[in-house]
């Protein structure tokens, strides 16, 4: 990998060079093909898509469909109809705890895990309030690790849905999706997974983990923010109430009534945004041309040394797993008598930008017992010398709070 090249991919680290953007958690850059793809749409292909019945129409439902089989080959699903475009990760999560979730009884259990972000905990918790459910959690160790013990033990034959990060965005944990997946289907339960962490950076393959649900926001791989999907097993999402009613989800509407369109269109109510998923395919395509193991192998680099650099700045604490393996590229740390705010500020007087903050996710920080902490984030268009720049200004941060060393 020639990182030179591939930063040049990226026009606003060329634009401010003196930046290092280590807060690719949150968000990735976006790669020049993506802006460009995005822009094209405009330009080439806008009419709404899925109704128009003249040439520019079909050439912009043929572009958003395409779309959506690119990203059904890059998740592996089995059909484009278990690929249901969404803003992002968020709504792809409301989407699924709204309406599979009101299949829940009084009593049904719904299990998550302390380590999830708000957007795979706050929907579980609305529609177990309205449902009568009860929301369980599952505790993660000190290293971050949810052991297959402490998962099966959780299980009762009351669970009825299981939603789980994949990878964790504030710890970096990998869950064993697979394993618990096996647990949560054999005690009949479907397996909602949170990828929005683990789809830019591991492969991911559906059928492999064999989840019910996978949701995963396209602007954390590059893409434009506003396009995020939700896979969904085909007979699942068959059975499925819709989530939003309006234009172009429904088969035939009367006065007092109305029958929903076939998969996905279904769950795709109102104007799509096209351009977005254009983006989406592009930045897949990004991917691809890149390849993913060794942008695997790039990011496990970036991770190890990250892990060393920061471990040797004084004072300094990361959360969660104790080896660079465990952390996926997410280093979130705390720093004696600073608040991770001035941290924050600090580096950022240095041009580091990195999270700052609870993470949105504050069950988390409470089984964690720290309110806030600092997050540095990498991805492969990152380099040692950035890494570097990070830990260094990282020691000099108490000594500009005023603390002697
Ligand atoms: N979910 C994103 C993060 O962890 C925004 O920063």
């Amino acid at each position: 990998m020639n990182i030179n090249n591939i930063r040049a991919d990226f026009p606003l680290l060329a634009q401010y060079p003196q930046i290092a953007y280590l807060d690719n958690a949150a968000t990735l850059q976006k790669p020049r093909t993506v802006i460009e793809r995005e822009t094209a749409f405009y330009l080439k292909e806008n009419a709404n898509p899925l109704r128009g019945l003249y040439t520019l129409a079909q050439h912009a439902t043929e572009a958003y469909e395409e779309a959506r089989d690119t990203v059904r080959d890059f998740i592996h699903a089995r059909s484009s109809e278990e690929i249901i475009f969404t803003r992002n990760t968020t709504e792809s999560l409301n989407l699924a705890a709204s309406c599979w979730g009101s299949f829940l009884s009084q009593g049904d259990e719904v299990l998550i895990s302390v380590m999830e972000h708000h957007s795979n905990l706050i929907p579980w918790q609305q529609i177990c309030r309205r449902r009568g459910a009860i929301l369980k959690y599952v505790a993660c160790d000190e290293e971050g690790t949810i052991c297959e013990e402490a998962f099966r033990a959780a299980v009762t034959p009351r669970t009825k849905i299981v939603a789980m990060a994949h990878i964790s965005n504030v710890l970096g944990t990998l869950n064993d999706i697979k394993t618990f997946a096996r647990i949560a289907h054999q005690a009949g339960a479907v397996f909602v997974c949170d990828g929005a962490q683990s789809v830019p950076h591991i492969p991911v393959d559906v059928q492999d983990l064999d989840v019910d649900f996978l949701a995963f926001s396209g602007h954390k791989m590059g893409a434009p923010m506003g396009i995020g999907v939700l896979y969904g097993k085909k007979e699942l999402l068959e059975k499925m109430p819709p989530f939003l009613f309006g234009g172009e989800m429904i088969e035939y509407v009367t006065r007092e009534d109305a029958t929903w369109a076939e998969l996905p269109h279904k769950f795709e109510a109102g104007t799509v945004n096209a351009a977005g998923a254009c983006g989406l395919a592009e930045a897949i395509r990004y991917y691809q041309s890149l390849e993913f193991d060794r942008i695997v192998e790039r990011e496990h680099q970036l991770g190890v040394y990250a892990f060393e650099k920061l471990s040797s700045v004084p004072h300094l604490r990361i959360l969660g797993g104790s080896a660079a393996e465990k952390h996926h590229g997410i280093f979130t740390f705390v720093l004696e008598g600073v608040h991770p705010h001035d941290i924050a500020e600090i580096l950022s007087a240095d041009d580091i930008c990195i999270r700052a903050g609870h993470h949105c996710a504050q069950v988390l920080m409470q089984h964690m017992k720290t309110p806030s902490t600092a997050r540095a984030s990498i991805a492969f268009y990152n380099t040692e010398e950035e890494i570097l720049r990070l830990a260094e200004s990282l020691k000099t941060v108490r000594r500009r709070m005023g603390y002697a060393e």
